[in-house]
């Protein structure tokens, strides 16, 4: 199985998170990068507004092609109850493009259904899974909320190799 991760991370949380998937799974990452900076209030504040107008900034043309991996595993932080905006961007560049994903997300509520619903909708693909940690998630329960998540990746991959026998 042929994996990459995805993620968009602006403070190092999302990215943390994808690391340690991607070294589980022995996949290749790609962190989305974008031509503008969003440090300061006003980075804040642009995020924030643009997360809930569900804008589409610039990123950065990404360096892997989503469509040549088995499972595509991304992983966003969430901005005013949605993925946050280059997530957005980049997902309707390779639109349909997924043969299979799973989402992740980091957030202070750890709640966040629609914003993860707003993914599958914008890439195209509806997720084997998903996974939202909080930070007291993050603090005290990673290693396992990241071994259960990747055990259902891994399930789904198993039942699908299986089918295509
Ligand atoms: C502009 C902005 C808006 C945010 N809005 C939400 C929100 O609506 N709900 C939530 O649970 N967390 C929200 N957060 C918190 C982030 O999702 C959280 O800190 C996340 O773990 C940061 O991930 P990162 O370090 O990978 O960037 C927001 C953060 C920013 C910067």
């Amino acid at each position: 199985m042929k994996g990459l991760v995805v993620v968009y991370s602006r403070t190092g949380r999302t990215l943390a998170v994808g690391e340690k998937i991607a070294a589980r799974l022995g996949a290749d990452i790609e962190r989305i990068a974008e031509p503008r900076e969003r440090r300061g209030i006003f980075g804040f504040v642009r995020s924030g507004y643009e997360a809930l107008r569900e804008k589409k900034p610039p990123i950065v043309e990404p360096k892997r092609d989503p469509s040549r991996y088995d499972i595509v595993i991304v992983g966003t932080s969430i901005w005013a109850g949605r993925m946050a905006s280059p997530m957005r961007s980049y997902l309707s560049r390779f639109a349909g493009g997924f043969h299979r994903a799973a989402f992740f997300a980091t957030s202070s509520s750890g709640r966040n259904d629609a914003a993860l619903r707003g993914m599958a909708r914008v890439a195209g693909v509806e997720p084997i899974t998903v996974m939202e940690l909080a930070p007291r998630d993050l603090k005290e329960d990673v290693e396992n909320r990241i071994e259960r998540f990747i055990a259902e990746v891994e399930a789904e991959s198993t039942a699908n190799r299986l089918q295509d026998r």
